[in-house]
């Protein structure tokens, strides 16, 4: 079971806290020109793929010293080892949380309530390889005999954010299926999905844990009328519809037949489902083989996760770090940059991954905490972001750190491009590190031709500060078992820094009362009364909204 350990009642909090009061002015233009080394000491390589560069963070190594100190005294060794051995962490909900499990490919038991669950596991894995075989070599036909060509995932939050960000990061393995992705309750979303399809040749999976989600069965329903009403008999939507769920029951009282359910387990997180059978959409898009690839890699981080000392472990040691700016230096956001286009939905992927586990107040004793806990996270891809919000990290009043994630290798050496791309990946975390001096621009103005009056006027607001935190994550290309270990690298940030901050990262009670409300809402919408029954806010909107359909 996890402690209930307050971080700021720790030694080492209290340790950085005064630490803070003389590293707050590091200035990383001066750590890197006093130590040679400093690139050496803070950067590590995990497998021959993945390059992590810290160094340019405003830390030293008394710094990260005292951070380890933390992660100890909060007892992260003893969570990674309750985490891996099935002990049900996820308190509040009674689970354990074993997204590992799903790709542990060494295949060692895993129990949970005194059973292996790997069995279990395995049996789904070989059920999605034979699904997928089928589908995409052309030997599954849809009601009319003819081969499935567009696939539809209809699910929302993690039964959709995991499968879409994968797919679309991994275009280039695509099998011949054309993948599509509906969220939104928004009927729009599945209107304009739909328009291109061919009620012959969909393949629909309804994709939900619960299989009560309301987005998810609103669309599912609508996807079932819109095959109806061109297939006619029910006995058709075998064929096309297929559910990944962890609800046999509801399933079946969908329609859809069991034997077209892929299963998984209450022990599965929803944000941390794309390795289950959540990911069926996944190894459609990439083929299973590629799928388990993406497995492997993940695999191999939760193994190091596991295994390394906590000073050399890279999801502790961006979890620290991320501490270090969120607790001390009074950062409100983190933001991910992915010099990537196939990663273009990785930061939306972690934003729920990150701010639905660690979006919380409450600590594990119950009691409201006095500390920050989630940062808020946000990114688009590089270098879109640099004409768009980089100004500000670059130059305005919020410290920001970024994660900058890029590959050496593209999947579309296309003329000069890639290089085009990765010079601006490394001049970005460069320009934020070390900024221009005033000295700098005034010598860059004269040199030009500027009045010293013009100089004068001008420089103030051409100077950038500089000292703006980076991490760089260099792989060598983006392929299935990269991105299952850069997956697996953020999940497990995530966890750590919530066994710190002394919360229960895998439940989400914060999503509850919208839900509610909405469901409340709803039968109030219809008929022509007015709505008397809320805030005079609500009521108001309410109304006008009425008045408006009239
Ligand atoms: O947003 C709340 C949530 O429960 C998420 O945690 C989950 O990923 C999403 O809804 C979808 O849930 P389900 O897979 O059960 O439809």
């Amino acid at each position: 079971m996890l402690k209930n350990i307050n971080p700021t009642h720790t030694e080492a909090w209290k340790a950085l806290t005064a630490h803070f009061e003389d590293a707050q002015d590091l200035q990383l233009s001066e750590l890197f020109a006093s130590d040679s080394e400093r690139f050496n000491k803070f950067s590590a390589n995990f497998g021959d793929d993945i390059l992590l560069d810290f160094s340019k963070n405003l830390i030293t190594e008394e710094t990260m010293g005292k951070l380890v100190a933390l992660a100890e005294q909060t007892e992260v060794k003893a969570a990674i080892a309750d985490l891996f051995s099935g002990e049900k962490i996820n308190q509040t909900e009674g689970r354990a949380v074993l997204h590992s499990a799903l790709r542990n490919r060494s295949n060692t038991p895993v129990m949970v309530d005194g059973e292996d669950v790997m069995p279990n596991v395995n049996a789904v894995l070989e059920k999605m390889k034979a699904f997928t075989a089928r589908i995409v070599d052309g030997e599954w036909k849809g009601y009319t005999g003819k081969e499935i060509t567009d696939v539809v995932n209809i699910g929302i939050g993690g039964s959709d954010l995991g499968p879409y960000m994968v797919t679309e990061a991994l275009a280039p393995y695509k099998t011949r299926l054309n993948m599509h992705f509906v969220s939104n309750v928004d009927g729009t979303h599945i209107a304009e999905t739909l328009k291109e399809l061919n009620p012959e040749t969909t393949l629909f999976l309804i994709a939900s844990k619960t299989f009560t989600t309301q987005e998810t069965m609103t669309n599912a329903h609508s996807a079932r009328d819109w095959f109806l009403a061109t297939a006619g008999d029910q006995a058709h939507v075998a064929k096309h519809f297929a559910a990944l769920s962890t609800n046999a029951q509801s399933v079946s009282e969908f329609g859809i037949d069991t034997d077209n359910m892929f299963e998984f387990w209450d022990w599965v997180g929803g944000r941390y489902s794309l390795c289950s059978a959540i990911g069926l959409s996944i190894s459609l898009s990439i083929g299973f083989d590629n799928f388990v690839a993406l497995l492997d890699g993940a695999h191999a981080m939760d193994q190091h996760f596991a295994q390394a000392p906590l000073e050399q472990n890279l999801p502790v040691i961006l979890a620290l770090i991320g501490i270090w700016y969120n607790n001390f230096h009074g950062a409100e956001s983190e933001a991910i940059l992915p010099y990537d286009q196939y990663l273009h939905r990785f930061a939306a992927y972690f934003q729920q991954g990150n701010m639905e586990s660690n979006g919380k107040c409450v600590d594990r004793g119950g009691n409201p905490i006095d500390y920050q806990t989630g940062p808020i996270i946000w990114g688009e891809p590089g270098t879109n972001g640099q004409h768009a919000f980089y100004q500000l990290i670059h130059q305005g009043t919020k410290l920001i750190p970024c994660d900058f994630i890029a590959p050496a290798i593209s999947h579309n050496p296309l003329s000069d491009h890639h290089p085009k791309l990765m010079a601006n990946f490394f001049a970005q975390t460069e320009a934020l590190a070390f900024g221009k001096t005033k000295e700098q621009v005034e010598a860059e103005f004269l040199a030009a031709g500027k009045t010293q009056a013009e100089v004068a006027e001008l420089v103030p607001f051409k100077v950038f500060d500089g000292n703006r935190p980076t991490n760089s994550i260099l792989v060598k290309q983006v392929t299935p078992a990269v991105l299952g270990s850069l997956i697996a690298l953020y999940e497990h940030k995530i966890f750590t820094q919530g066994v710190i901050w002394n919360i229960y990262s895998f439940d989400q009670w914060g999503v509850e009362l919208g839900k509610q409300l909405a469901n409340q809402i709803l039968p109030e919408l219809g008929g022509e009364e007015a709505v008397a029954s809320h805030d005079s806010s609500t009521n108001g909107l309410i109304n006008a909204f009425k008045q408006w359909r009239q």
